[in-house]
C-alpha cells in the first residue's frame, strides 16, 4: 500500500510487484570485446523476454557482489538473450566479466528514457551518433535500427566512434555491417601504433569530416562526459539544434526507479528522467558545473 502511494504520488507507471527484486537470468553468451569490456548475452530463467529500448538500462546483480547500472547493448531486431556490454572498473563490474556460461546473474529494469529511435523526430533527417569507448554500448541498439529504419525519407546516419587506441575498439563486425548497410562509419584512436593506417585524434577531430545537415540533424552522443560536453558544444556550433541533442548521463544509481536520489542532476532524477536528455535547456549548464 505504501509502495503503491509513493508510486502514485511520483506519477511513475505501475511496476512489477517486486521492483527491487532482481530476476535471475542465466549467462547464455560472454564475448571478450577487449582485456577490460566483456559482453554477456543473458536469458531469463523464467523464459520471459522483457521489452526495452534502446539506451534503457538494466540494474545487474552480481549475486555475493552487488548491483550496478549498466545498459542493455541489444537491437531490438535480434531476437533472443538480452545483452549487456560491461567494462571492469570495479568489484560488481569486475565479477560480471568473470561469468562463465551457464552463470545466473541478476537483473532489474528495463529503467530509465530511451534514445527514442521510432519516434517522430528520429523518423527522418540524418542522424549523427558519436561514441566514445564503451559509449557505443548503449548506442548499439539504436544505431542498428537506425541503419535499418523503413521511412528514413533521405536521411543518412553518421557514426563516429573513438577509443584510446585500436585494442579499446568494440563493435568491429557491427561498425562493418553498418557501413555496409548504408551507415557512415568513422573510427578514430588517441594514440596509435606502428602499423595503424587510420585516423588518431579526438572523436570530436572526426566531425569536420561530415556533411550532415545542421536543418535536419539529430545527435545521440554517450562517453565520458568532458567529450559529450565538447561533442554537444561542436554541434551546436554547426547550427544543430540543441534540443535535437541528445546524451545518455551516468550517475550512481541505486534504485533505479525515481526513490532513493542518488542520482540527481540539478532537477533530474537520471534514472527516471534519463539517462537520456537534450542538451539544449538546462543540461548544458548542468554539465559544466559539475565539471568544475
Ligand atoms: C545509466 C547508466 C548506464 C551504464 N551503462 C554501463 C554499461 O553499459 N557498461 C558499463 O560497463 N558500465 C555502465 N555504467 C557504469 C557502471 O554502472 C559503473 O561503472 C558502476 O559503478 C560499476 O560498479 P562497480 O562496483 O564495478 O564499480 P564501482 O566500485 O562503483 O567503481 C569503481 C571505480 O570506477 C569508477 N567508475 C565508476 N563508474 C565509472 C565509469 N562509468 N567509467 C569509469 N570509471 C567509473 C568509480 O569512480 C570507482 O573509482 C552505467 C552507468 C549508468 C548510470
Ligand atoms: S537511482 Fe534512486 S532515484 Fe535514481
Amino acid at each position: 500500500m505504501l509502495a503503491e502511494t509513493a508510486a502514485a504520488v511520483r506519477g511513475r507507471p505501475p511496476l512489477g510487484p517486486e521492483p527491487l527484486e532482481p530476476v535471475p537470468h542465466r549467462v547464455v553468451g560472454c564475448r571478450k570485446e577487449t582485456d577490460d569490456v566483456t559482453t554477456l548475452s543473458l536469458e531469463s530463467l523464467s523464459g520471459a523476454t522483457p521489452t526495452f529500448a534502446p539506451g534503457q538500462f538494466n540494474m545487474l546483480t552480481a549475486y555475493g557482489v552487488g548491483e550496478a547500472a549498466i545498459s542493455v547493448s541489444s537491437s531490438r531486431r535480434e531476437a533472443g538473450a538480452l545483452r549487456h556490454t560491461v567494462r571492469d572498473v570495479g568489484p560488481v563490474s569486475a565479477a560480471l566479466c568473470r561469468a562463465r556460461l551457464g552463470d545466473v546473474v541478476g537483473v532489474r529494469g528495463p529503467f530509465g528514457k530511451s534514445w527514442g529511435v521510432g519516434e517522430a523526430d528520429l523518423a527522418t533527417g540524418d542522424v549523427v551518433v558519436v561514441a566514445g569507448g564503451i559509449g557505443l554500448a548503449p548506442l548499439r541498439g539504436a544505431i542498428d535500427e537506425l541503419v535499418h529504419r523503413p521511412d528514413a525519407d533521405g536521411g543518412r546516419v553518421f557514426v563516429l566512434t573513438g577509443a584510446r587506441d585500436p585494442s579499446q575498439l568494440i563493435f568491429g563486425d557491427d561498425l562493418e555491417a553498418w557501413g555496409r548497410a548504408g551507415a557512415v562509419v568513422a573510427v578514430t584512436v588517441d594514440t596509435a601504433p606502428r602499423g595503424w593506417t587510420g585516423h588518431v585524434g579526438l572523436v570530436t577531430s572526426l566531425l569536420g569530416g561530415i556533411d550532415c545537415d545542421p536543418g535536419t540533424t539529430t545527435a545521440l552522443i554517450c562517453g565520458p562526459e568532458i567529450m559529450m560536453r565538447f561533442t554537444a558544444k561542436a554541434l551546436v556550433d554547426r547550427g544543430i539544434d540543441p534540443r535535437r541533442i541528445k546524451l545518455s548521463m551516468e550517475r550512481n544509481m541505486q534504485c533505479g526507479l525515481g526513490w532513493c536520489g542518488h542520482c540527481q542532476l540539478g532537477p533530474y532524477l537520471l534514472c527516471r528522467d534519463g539517462p537520456v536528455l537534450p542538451y539544449g535547456g538546462d543540461v548544458a549548464r548542468l554539465m559544466t558545473e559539475r565539471e568544475r
